[in-house]
């Protein structure tokens, strides 16, 4: 099987990720924080040593408020619904969001009354950062940008966009889904207030885990109300960070596991241009290469991450997906990936997206079976 699905989630991992994880199954087992035994204690260091370990990358002043969760959506339903809304407020965000931003968004617009503006991705850069700018109000609360498109892969100016949040006193969310493990990311000098990603897509992490970091201490409302391990006494949830909006037994194993991609992903940062990068450029100049393919997204693999997105004529991409699928042994993603915005603005809400999505294990002999598989589809097509 060829696995260009990376960016819903990656496959394979780093040995070293099931190695971590399987340990913390076969050899530590406790519940951490919810005991003083030596088992639990082991487990609280897994988790302890983790956040440190997250803070540290991703610059976050304190490891404290590195929260855990089972995915993304989670993290950024936190994120989102826990600002303290009031009827009026605005929020800021671009068409790009996926569904896991805009319907929480929707959901407090609905349930506060507040006002939502998407800024339109097609737009020239310029364009895109003048229509940021006019759009603040004195009613901006948030501005939540996802990183970079994960349908398209354009990366966002969020410098830029950052800065104007900034002028003007706003909160920034960003959902960093499909940059984390791609991009370099330092909370303090980017100057972001919440960050949000996975740890099973770009880190190459297990699934069942998800991070929020807060640089300023943001008094978020919990989601969740339950046992914490500490605090027992207090009938509602205790203050401090991270246990407040940890409630419930944490995913040991799988933070082990996202601990050990981290250490895996910290070694391969010193090389220079990722794999990735490369592949994806040949990708991209292979199927700008066929008749009957139209290429969205930047032209080369410059400000996009590895996901090359694209359709052959008119023909449903679930139809191409199918036939990848069940006779080459390649697995893409196809049809509506969850953020309608996108596909609005690109025109493909009937036919949907085939989107190829790469990580460092792919290579070069994939990208030319598949390029060679897209050839004989299109010939396929062409002569029926
Ligand atoms: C940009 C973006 N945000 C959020 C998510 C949700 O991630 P999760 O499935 O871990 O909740 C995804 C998943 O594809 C994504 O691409």
């Amino acid at each position: 099987m060829i696995y260009f699905d990376q960016a819903a989630s990656s496959f394979p991992k780093p040995p070293e990720v099931a190695d971590a994880m399987v340990k913390a199954v076969n050899e530590v087992g406790a519940n951490p924080g919810r005991g003083g035994h030596q088992l639990a204690r082991q487990a609280n260091y897994i988790i302890n040593t983790a956040r440190e370990k997250i803070a540290k990358w991703i610059g976050c002043n304190n490891p404290k408020q590195i929260v855990f969760f089972s995915n993304a959506t989670q993290a950024l339903n936190q994120a989102i619904k826990g600002l303290d809304w009031k009827e009026g407020d605005h929020v800021l965000t671009t068409s790009f969001e996926h569904n896991s931003v805009r319907r929480p968004l929707e959901f407090i617009k609905r349930t506060y009354d507040i006002h939502i503006s998407y800024i339109d991705g097609k737009a020239s850069e310029e364009m895109f950062i003048s229509e940021v700018n006019n759009s603040i109000t004195d009613k901006t609360k948030l501005m939540v940008m996802t990183h970079a498109s994960n349908i398209t892969g354009d990366i966002l100016p969020l410098r830029k966009m950052i800065n104007i949040a900034k002028r003007y006193g706003i909160i920034t969310l960003v959902d960093a889904s499909q940059t984390a493990g791609h991009l370099p990311i330092n909370m303090g000098e980017q100057e972001m207030d919440m960050i949000v990603f996975p740890g099973h897509k770009g880190i190459l992490g297990p699934q069942g885990t998800g991070v929020l970091a807060v640089r300023q201490q943001i008094d978020l409302v919990p989601l969740h109300h339950g046992g914490t391990g500490g605090g027992s006494e207090l009938i509602d949830q205790p203050q401090q960070w991270p246990d407040r909006y940890e409630s419930g037994t944490l995913n040991t194993p799988g933070i082990a596991g996202l601990s050990a991609a981290i250490s895996v992903l910290e070694q391969s940062e010193k090389n220079n241009v990722p794999r990735e990068t490369i592949l994806t450029n040949e990708l991209l100049k292979g199927l700008q290469s066929i008749n009957g393919i139209t290429c969205f997204g930047p032209s080369s693999s410059d400000n996009r991450l590895p996901i090359v997105a694209f359709n052959i004529k008119n023909i449903p991409s679930q139809e191409v997906a199918m036939i990848l699928d069940s006779h080459y042994n390649i697995a893409v993603r196809a049809g509506l990936h969850c953020s309608p915005l996108t596909h609005e603005t690109l025109q493909t809400m009937d036919q949907g997206i085939i989107r190829v999505s790469l990580s460092r294990y792919n290579t070069k002999e994939e990208v030319q079976s598949f390029l060679q598989a897209i050839e004989e589809i299109v010939t396929a097509y062409d002569e029926f």
